[in-house]
Order: structure tokens, then sequence, then C-alpha cells
């Protein structure tokens, strides 16, 4: 699991080298994500692309359920990485009757056929990873079909850069990985402290990416907290919660003054109680660098982490079990 993490810059490369293979065409007011877990993280990170450098809304949907809006605007991205998640199966199967321009992305299963029958684009990502270590695969073929569609978010030039940027910082990487799983074995899971991941705006998607990378990689629970928001509603949950011991980790953009003074406006909080902190700073010159190196340690720490617990990072029982029971709760 740790080698499919520091093969993520020779994903990118791979998927630049497609890069302009897949496009569509039409004149889109929006697009729309579909997808769940790890392949549902690409709608997330495009939103927030979006937000630095897009012309259009990104909509992320981790559902079955097409919005009620989609249609002949919408250009809806169907994310897989199987090809055979029953969410994602429905939910393409509800944009075929919505009038949507749709392009499918997965290493194959159902929606392949699926896709290469109904004449819907399909970009195919290389087979054999665990989803969620699939990330730039999804992501950068994803950026190039937008691209190459007229839709760019990251230009081919500066995907490219941020490849060179992931090589370079691939060591660095494993290293700030390294520090934070033992920090992470120490103080959350010795010392059963709950751990909280602490970000602020924009940076929403990338905490529940640390958070999602922890539940199945290392298979623990954990609690999100995003400034500002959080200081409207969590906050008071910190009055008086059912556990007083916490392991907060702080991912920060150094570069963002609020957003940094936000976090530290936090750490007064979590101080009230038996807490030890982490501060994990993003390192990068734009938000695809940013994203691309906190998911980096934030996926080889979670493998490390479950090795250090003796677990297999790569097991996904719970997820196995529900997609079975899932096919009779959607019939
Ligand atoms: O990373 C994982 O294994 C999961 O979060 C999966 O991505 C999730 O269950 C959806 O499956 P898929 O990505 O194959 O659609």
């Amino acid at each position: 699991m740790l080698e499919q993490y520091l093969n993520w810059p020779r994903q990118v490369r791979d998927s630049l080298s497609k890069w302009g293979t897949w496009s569509v065409r039409g004149d889109f007011t929006h697009v729309a994500v579909f997808g769940m877990g790890g392949s549902g993280v690409v709608g997330d990170y495009l939103a927030l692309l979006s937000l630095e450098s897009g012309k259009y809304p990104v909509i992320v949907v981790k559902s079955h359920i097409v919005p009620s809006y989609v249609g002949e605007k919408t250009l809806a991205i169907v994310v897989s990485y199987s090809g055979n998640t029953i969410e994602t199966i429905m939910a393409f199967e509800n944009l075929l009757k919505s009038g949507a321009t749709i392009a499918v992305v997965s290493s194959g299963g159902v929606l392949k056929t699926m896709a290469q029958e109904r004449g819907v684009t399909y970009v195919e990502v290389p087979k054999g990873l665990a989803p969620r270590a699939s990330l730039p695969s999804m992501l950068y073929s994803t950026l190039g079909l937008l691209d190459s569609s007229g839709y760019t978010l990251v230009s081919k030039s500066a995907a490219e850069n941020s490849a060179e940027f992931l090589e370079e910082k691939v060591s660095e990487a494993v290293e700030a990985a390294r520090d934070l799983s033992k920090w992470l074995y120490e103080e959350a899971v010795r010392a059963e402290r709950l751990p909280v991941v602490v970000t602020h705006s924009p940076l929403e998607a990338i905490a529940i990416r640390f958070k999602n990378e922890l539940n199945e990689n290392s298979k623990i629970v954990v609690k999100v907290d995003i400034a500002p928001e959080c200081m409207h509603n969590d906050v008071v949950g910190y009055e008086a919660p059912t556990t007083r011991r916490l392991a907060v980790l702080e991912v920060v953009d150094p570069s963002n003054e609020v957003g940094t003074k936000l976090v530290d406006f936090m750490r007064s909080i979590y101080s009230e109680h038996d807490a030890a902190f982490y501060r994990l700073a993003a390192a990068g010159r734009n938000v695809l660098e940013k994203a691309m190196y906190l998911s980096l340690v934030a996926g080889l720490a979670s493998v490390m982490l479950a090795e250090m617990r003796g677990l297999d990072p790569a097991a996904t029982k719970s997820i196995a079990m529900y997609k079975k029971k899932a096919a009779e709760i959607f019939s």
C-alpha cells in the first residue's frame, strides 16, 4: 500500500501522457461530479480548484440522487474507481435521463460497459490499486478532460509543474508522514485520545481527505473541524464534550494568515481539555500542489499508522460488507 502512494508522481506523469485523449463538446454552465469515497474525493478537489481558477461552479454529489437542476447545461463527470459502486451506477442511470452530457472515469467494471454501450465518453484509469490510492490518476485524467473540453481548471503546463513539484517533494512527504504517524500512534492510539483534524477554508476537502484516509487505512474514528464554520457550532460542543482527550492535527496553509489565526483560535478552545497538538503546514505554490502534497502525507501517514497497529491498510472489510448489503437496500 505504501508503494501505491510512493508511486503518485508516476501516476501523475502517466495521466499527463494521456492529456488531450478525452474531451466532450457542449455549452455548460456547471460541472457536477458524482462518486463515492475515494472516487468522490475527485469532486471535492475539483470544487476546491474551481474556487481559485474556475469560471463555473463545480457541484459534488456523493449520492445516488441526481439533483433536479441537472440537465442540458450540466457536464456530469461520474467517477468510480472500480466502476461497480451501486450509488454511482444509479446516478449514471439517472443522468442518462437528465439531458446532461456525461463522462465516466473508472478502471473498468459495470460503468465501463454501460458507458461504452451508451456511447458515453469513457476515461480509463489503470487497474489494480486501492481506489483512494488512485487519486492522482482519477484527478489528473479528469483535469485533462476538462482542459481538452474548454473548461480548464488546471492547464497542462500547471499540471506538469505539479508533477515536477511532487517528484521533488516525495522524500519530504515521507519524512513528514513518518513523524505524523508516530505522533498519531503515541498521542491518539496509545493515549486513547480522539483524533481531530482542524483546518481553515478553503482547505475543507483536505481535512475530509485526512479523515477518510485515517478511517480507511488506519481504521480509526476522526472528527473534522473547519474554521471559521466550526466557530459557529463545533466550538459549543467543546464546552461539555463526552471526551476531553483530544489529539488535534492542525492542517494549515502558512500563506493564509487569516486561516492560520483561525486555527490558532481553535487551539485555545482545545487547550481547555487534555489535548495534544501537531501542526502540519502545506507546501506548494498553488492549490493543486498544496492539495497533492498534503494528500500524499495523509495517505503515507495513514498507512504507516496502520502498520504500527499491526493492521492491513488495504483491507476495508466494513465497506465490502456494506457493498454486499447495498444492492438489497437500493433494490
Ligand atoms: O477508497 C476506497 O476504497 C473507498 O472509499 C471507495 O472509493 C468507495 O467505496 C467507492 O468505490 P469506488 O471508488 O470503486 O467507486
